[in-house]
């Protein structure tokens, strides 16, 4: 075992699986590199950091986080540049929001330090595992569950804190069909939409699965009152670009604050676009439609980066939105994105992490 500065155990393992991964041909999440980094919370602190071979882990059946959910997680990537370089984007607002999600969870804090340490090393020492290819990248999972063999109902004594990477491709091949969705609820004032927790995803599998049924690929998620007023897209955030102007729900307790939402509103901002974070209804998107001002809609988040939307369901009847080759936005801006994380575009906000 090797001992690194944060006291990081390291046990290498004896045989890489590279060679049985097909780099042209990567599916998202289904293959996972050699290592996974393992911090082990007990007595009031994390106590234990490991780099391990990824494999199975023992859990008894009676680990709380089976029973009640606390299960929190991050979604990042790590990208490879033309010189072979790995860059990382914006890990610290991952920290930051993987913290945000453990308060509200009652789990315990995790230090940038044991994040970022764990972080880099792991991706470091599995770097021939971040692929090349336009579109592709190192997705790195690192979440937390809670480890207590007991099931009585209260914050767990002990956690895992783990991260797993897995080499992918795009999350969506075409622009997807959303339904917007008008009796399931995703999340609620005062709830936990605004947080990473697994049980926001656990919940949107049916209601997803029915819309799938029906012939489309995601839900635009409404508000929990009224139904009225759009929320999210399936997994990401959601935005429109109407009469040029690039509106999106504002930030609050059922919207997740995504990191790839904030860099397409500072890159926005940056070309002189308005933006507006604010309540957008769907009536009003409707309305643009008709009045063939809506020029653009897409998703936003860190699986898909930018994911078009092609047509919007809505109350039985179907608007197809313009073709993605005439989106100038949202096409550019996905175009930036990938430039500065592959640093090809001057990185002026500060957004990339070398690792090394
Ligand atoms: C993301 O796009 O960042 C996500 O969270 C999607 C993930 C659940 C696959």
């Amino acid at each position: 075992m090797l001992q690194t500065a944060l006291n990081i155990d390291v046990r290498k393992t004896s045989k890489s699986r590279i060679s049985e991964l097909d780099m042209k041909n990567l599916q998202f999440g289904k293959s996972f590199s050699d290592h996974m980094f393992v911090a082990t919370y007990e007595d009031g602190e994390w106590k234990k950091a490991e780099i391990l071979p990824y494999g199975k882990m023992e859990i008894s059946p009676s680990t709380s986080a089976f029973h009640y959910g606390q299960a929190i997680f991050e979604g990042m990537k790590a990208y490879r540049t033309d010189s072979g370089e790995i860059n990382l984007f914006r890990p610290e607002a991952n920290w930051k929001r993987l913290n945000i999600s453990a308060e509200r969870m009652a789990m315990p804090i995790i230090s940038e330090e044991l994040f970022m340490e764990g972080l880099a090393q792991l991706v470091n020492l599995d770097r021939n595992w971040v692929p090349s290819d336009k579109g592709t990248a190192l997705y790195i999972r690192p979440f937390m569950i809670s480890t207590d063999e007991f099931i009585g109902v209260k914050p767990s004594d002990t956690y895992k804190f783990i991260i797993i990477t897995s080499p992918v491709g795009a999350y969506y091949n075409t622009p997807v069909r959303v339904l917007v969705e008008t009796n399931f609820i995703r999340a609620v004032e005062g709830g936990i939409g605004y947080v990473k927790a697994a049980g926001n995803y656990g919940r949107s599998l049916f209601p997803t699965r029915l819309a799938q049924q029906r012939g489309y690929d995601q839900i635009i998620w409404t508000d929990a009152r009224n139904h009225r007023f759009i929320e999210e897209s399936g997994t990401m955030n959601a935005m429109f670009m109407i009469d040029d102007i690039l509106i999106t729900p504002p930030i609050g307790d059922t919207i997740l604050a995504g990191i790839t939402r904030d860099s397409v509103l500072t890159l926005a901002r940056d070309w002189g676009y308005r933006v507006q974070e604010r309540k957008i209804s769907i009536d009003e998107v409707l309305d643009a439609h008709r009045k063939k001002t809506l020029q653009e809609a897409f998703g936003t988040g860190t699986a898909a980066t930018i994911a078009h939307i092609a047509g919007i369901g809505f109350e039985g009847k179907d608007y197809e939105l313009p073709p993605v080759e005439e989106r100038i936005f949202s096409n550019r801006v996905a175009q930036e994105l990938e430039a500065i994380k592959k640093g090809k575009s001057e990185d002026k906000h500060n957004w990339v992490f070398h690792v090394k």
